[in-house]
């Protein structure tokens, strides 16, 4: 059994999305888990902001969220060619707190998945991306849907298998 948080950077079919994994991976026996963005909506990452903010209110509950399992499960959808500025700025954020954000990265095995517009392939670089630089383990296979293309089950039970190793 492996703890899985799924994040979503969206919610609204990125956040369905995410009750779909969520329900498999329970069935394969794991600890799931969903973090939404949307939910949390911390403010736009700014200098002047992050200056005059000493503690951003619930910002060391995400990082305690995001550091107590074993994985991720990372879906977003599509924004313009890369991935919806919510992602960033929340990354952003945990990069001011603590002595070593990266900790909360390195090695973590992340997959990745999307509910886009297309076929998701460019929001898909782009998080692999992210998550490479930040020190991440990201999967290679991922999980792509689309309004003509519902999730494929067999994708999402072999990506929670890499997850939970
Ligand atoms: C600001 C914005 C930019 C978008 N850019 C793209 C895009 O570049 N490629 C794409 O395939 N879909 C794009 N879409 C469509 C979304 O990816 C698609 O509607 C997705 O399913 C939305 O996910 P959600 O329902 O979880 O919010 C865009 C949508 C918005 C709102």
């Amino acid at each position: 059994m492996a703890s899985i948080l799924i994040i979503a950077a969206s919610d609204g079919n990125n956040l369905k999305l995410a009750e779909i994994i969520k329900e498999k991976g329970e069935e394969m026996g794991n600890q799931m888990s969903i973090l939404d963005l949307c939910a949390v909506d911390f403010p736009l990452f700014t200098n002047a902001r992050a200056k005059a903010t000493e503690t951003l209110e619930g910002l060391s509950e995400v990082m305690a969220q995001m550091a107590a399992v074993d994985s991720w499960f990372v879906v977003a959808p599509e924004y313009n060619g890369s991935f919806p500025s919510i992602l960033n700025n929340t990354i952003a954020w945990l990069s001011r707190e603590g002595d070593d954000f990266r900790d909360l990265f390195n090695s973590r095995k992340v997959g990745l998945g999307t509910h886009s517009g297309s076929d998701g392939i460019y929001v898909i670089v782009a998080m692999r991306q992210l998550f490479s630089y930040l020190g991440c383990n990201v999967l290679g296979r991922t999980l792509r849907t689309s309004y003509s293309k519902p999730a494929n089950p067999d994708t999402i039970v072999a990506m929670l298998g890499e997850l939970e190793k």
